[in-house]
């Protein structure tokens, strides 16, 4: 079933093959050398617990806590530490297995010790799966300062199994769908239909969910080859990103990144039916589907004043504009100098008060 989907992806740094598989557990167990370190998510362990026992009984490990405190440059020392005292050698690999947090920490890691070692990536989270694990980017936090410092390094393997996403709870499954309804948008019409009509069917069918994760990387593959370092092309997916981020911010990360992006999507869409750029049907459609991904997630009263200056601080912005990926439709999504003036603030205003948007 998995191996057609497989592919490579190219880079400048290095090329690397994402590979779909149906046993997870037994593939880290087949790519773990002897000498090489297993990075890898507390929880996870925790709940596939008795069949990675002889793994991790076998192996050096190292579990860690998927918190942002974690994924932090002073937290990070003792986790140095310990490598060094594991004997870990720039021939040895480290196994990263977890989600976009525990991947940041091991990208990073991997990008800089001894200049540089092998990582093999198994995603556990589907915003892993079906986005972060390719395009190379490692981020990590500097005290409170989230994504400061980092690097482009991606894992030198990509393994994939859909079915380690059962035991993960609802709310993060809409996250990483968020995700993938945001790829789906900037690829165009076709792709938008799809993700419509295999929305539901993906929540619990790994079949229709393997599919719409290796849909939502090849999307994103198309661009970060074209653009790997974040030049041009790959601007466009911060589409829904830039209010997003404020959300994220604002409600203290208490909403999901995937769900704030649902949302930053349908702020971005509102704007762009109010410059007319796009009609009310088309606005509806895409309002109907991601309304479902956010639904049950509450935004809460925000500020509009403090929504505004989170969006100033955006680090792509331009003097007093805000730039922000705006749309004329899906697959038509285009970068915008948002002047901040009367009229903004009052569909900003409208938008977050839900008067406008009744399934906000
Ligand atoms: N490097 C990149 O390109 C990139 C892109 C997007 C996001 N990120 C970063 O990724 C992080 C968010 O990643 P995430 O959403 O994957 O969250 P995460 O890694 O924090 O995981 C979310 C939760 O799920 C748990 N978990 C992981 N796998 C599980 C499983 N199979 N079953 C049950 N629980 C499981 C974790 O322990 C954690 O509690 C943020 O720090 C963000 O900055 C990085
Ligand atoms: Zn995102």
């Amino acid at each position: 079933m998995s191996e057609c989907m497989d592919f490579t992806v190219r880079s400048a740094v290095h090329d690397y093959r994402v590979r779909f598989v149906d046993d997870g557990l037994a593939a880290i167990a087949d790519y773990a050398g002897a000498d090489d370190v297993i990075l890898i998510d507390e929880k996870f362990v925790s709940i596939y617990k008795s069949r990675l026992r002889p793994l991790l009984e076998a192996h050096k490990h190292i579990a860690l806590i998927a918190s942002e405190e974690q994924k932090s440059y002073l937290q990070l020392a003792p986790v140095i530490e310990t490598l060094i005292g594991k004997n870990f050698r720039k021939n040895n690999r480290l196994i990263v297995v977890g989600g976009g947090v525990i991947q940041d920490i091991g990208a990073f890691l991997a990008a800089n010790l001894y200049r540089g070692v092998q990582w093999i990536f198994f995603p556990t989270t589907l915003l892993a799966q079906c986005d972060s694990c390719i395009g190379g980017k490692s981020s990590i936090n500097f005290g409170r300062y989230k994504n400061q410092l980092g690097n482009f390094y991606p894992p030198h393997e990509i393994v994939i199994d859909p079915g380690l996403l059962d035991s993960l709870p609802e709310l993060d499954v809409r996250s990483g769908l968020g995700e993938m309804i945001h790829f789906y948008l900037v690829s165009g019409l076709e792709d938008f239909h799809r993700i419509m009509a295999d929305y539901e069917r993906a929540l619990n069918d790994h079949t229709v969910l393997q599919k719409l994760i290796a849909r939502s990387l090849q999307i994103k593959k198309r661009v970060i080859e074209i653009d790997e370092f974040d030049r041009g092309e790959r601007l466009l997916f911060n589409y829904g990103h830039s209010f997003g981020h404020a959300i994220e911010s604002l409600t203290a990360y208490r909403v999901p990144h995937g769900i704030a992006v649902s949302y930053g999507m349908d702020l971005a869409n509102y704007l762009s039916l109010q410059l007319g750029h796009i009609n009310r049907p088309i606005y509806d459609q895409m309002h109907e589907l991601l309304r479902c991904n956010w639904q049950g997630v509450e935004l809460g009263p925000i500020d509009l004043e403090s929504f505004i200056g989170a969006l100033r601080k955006d680090k792509k912005n331009i003097g007093s504009e805000v730039v922000v990926i705006l749309t004329k439709g899906p697959g038509q999504m285009f970068k915008s100098a948002l002047p901040i003036h009367s009229q903004t603030t009052d569909w900003i205003r409208q938008w977050l008060s839900g008067r406008e948007n009744p399934g906000v």
